[in-house]
């Protein structure tokens, strides 16, 4: 299979040149924000949102802070997004600021509560998830299978986990449930809460990856009983590699998951790095972090988050549920246009997920379609996983159907 820089392993490399911009139902200022869309039918924004205007140029202003200076508003701007990004972020997921850190990608944020529950696994509590979690996720969890976690992975039936199996899973054995609230694979949405009542039920707690939710279908992480969430910034938030949010319950911080790491400054207390020592307290200092930025090791890509920024202002100006209201009318128009005998829907619940995925008959023939198009989705094992956004049209679910024959 071809690929591309910078694309998904398993992606469809697609055959540039047929412009895309025939459709009525978004307003074109939208769409023409976003350039890729100009080049190709791109359907694969749960693979990486492509970069709109308005991320770029936060790119951009951060490159000009690094390379000019802080004077003309630079500096402010940097300052503003640093201080402001958490915030919005708490709001699109309702949280609290001090229960959001900065993390490199997802997986790195599922990393830390399966570090700070490490002694709670040595004493032989385990992992419950499932095999619609993010298979980068699973591959970790087999990893630390090798090492000793006891580790349950429910399957799904028909592309669908029954919470059933997954209560049933839960015992007090079960130390953390780590789920995908949104698969990749097909969009399937997890019955959270439930998920979560078991898993608290038994003294767990409960990791949600929320990368293909964040930003296109509603999340709250109280509502839903998550107590530790992360996800990346290059798929609904409009962002790019290397920038992610952490999210941890607050009473959780530092007790029942402990600092693995300690961010932040000693301050020396004696003489001659300071004039003044203060005599009670000891000669190098220690503060602990009391917000959930005590798990983030040091700097980050500020110029990265530049580009979140942007997309959540982005956001907050559209709406969560309105793209993810633009995104089932496409999926749901898209399935009215392709053949159901030779194209399985295997997504559940169409009216509730962002993505749509569809099972071909005959893999061979859908591959050498796909690759005859100028179409960019997701494919795996037979299975072309659809994920519209904003910019997407229904023309471009014509052009896709018209691939698929
Ligand atoms: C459900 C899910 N989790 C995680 C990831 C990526 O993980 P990370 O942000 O750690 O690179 C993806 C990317 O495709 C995903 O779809």
């Amino acid at each position: 299979m071809k690929s591309a820089a910078g694309m998904a392993a398993g992606t469809i490399a697609p055959r540039v040149g047929l412009a895309a911009n025939g459709g009525l139902s978004i307003p074109s200022d939208i769409r023409s924000r976003f350039p890729r869309v100009g080049q190709e039918t791109y359907l694969n924004a749960a693979g990486m949102m492509p970069l709109g205007d308005f991320s770029i140029e936060g790119l951009r202003r951060h490159e000009a802070y690094q390379q000019l200076g802080g004077g003309d508003g630079r500096g402010e701007y940097v300052r503003a997004m640093q201080t402001g990004i958490r915030g919005l972020f708490a709001d699109l997921v309702g949280a609290e600021e001090r229960e959001i850190g900065l993390v490199h990608c997802t997986k790195a944020g599922e990393q830390i509560v399966l570090d700070a529950l490490s002694a709670e696994f040595a004493g032989g509590k385990g992992v419950v998830t499932n095999d619609l979690h993010f298979a980068g996720s699973l591959h970790n969890l087999l990893g630390l299978q090798e090492s000793g976690l006891s580790l349950k992975i429910v399957r799904a039936k028909d592309w669908k986990i029954r919470v059933e199996e997954m209560v049933a899973a839960i015992d007090g054995d079960t130390g953390l449930v780590s789920i995908s609230l949104v698969s990749n694979i097909n969009g399937h949405i997890e019955d959270i809460r439930t998920i979560a009542d078991a898993a608290h039920a038994h003294g767990a707690l409960l990791f949600a990856d929320i990368i293909q939710a964040v930003g296109i279908t509603p999340v709250d992480v109280r509502a839903m009983g998550i107590d530790v969430a992360s996800c990346s910034c290059y798929k609904w938030l409009y962002g790019v590699h290397g920038t992610g949010f952490l999210y941890v319950r607050h009473d959780l911080q530092g007790t029942r998951l402990p600092d693995r790491l300690f961010p932040g400054q000693a301050r020396h207390n004696y003489a001659p790095w300071v004039s003044d020592p203060d005599l009670t307290q000891p000669p190098i200092l220690y503060h602990e972090r009391e917000d959930a930025t005590r798990y983030q090791p040091g700097h980050v890509s500020y110029q990265g988050y530049c580009a979140a920024y942007e997309g959540l202002k982005f956001l907050a100006g559209v709406g969560v549920e309105a793209a993810l209201a633009h995104n089932v009318r496409l999926n749901r128009y898209l399935l009215e246009h392709v053949d159901a005998a030779r194209y399985r829907c295997i997504t559940p619940d169409v009216d509730r997920s962002p993505i749509v995925t569809l099972l071909a008959a005959d893999p061979g023939d859908a591959i050498r379609r796909l690759r005859a198009s100028d179409a960019v989705v997701s494919y795996s094992d037979g299975r072309i996983r659809v994920s519209p956004a904003l910019y997407s049209n229904e023309a471009d679910m014509d052009r896709l159907a018209e691939a698929l024959g």
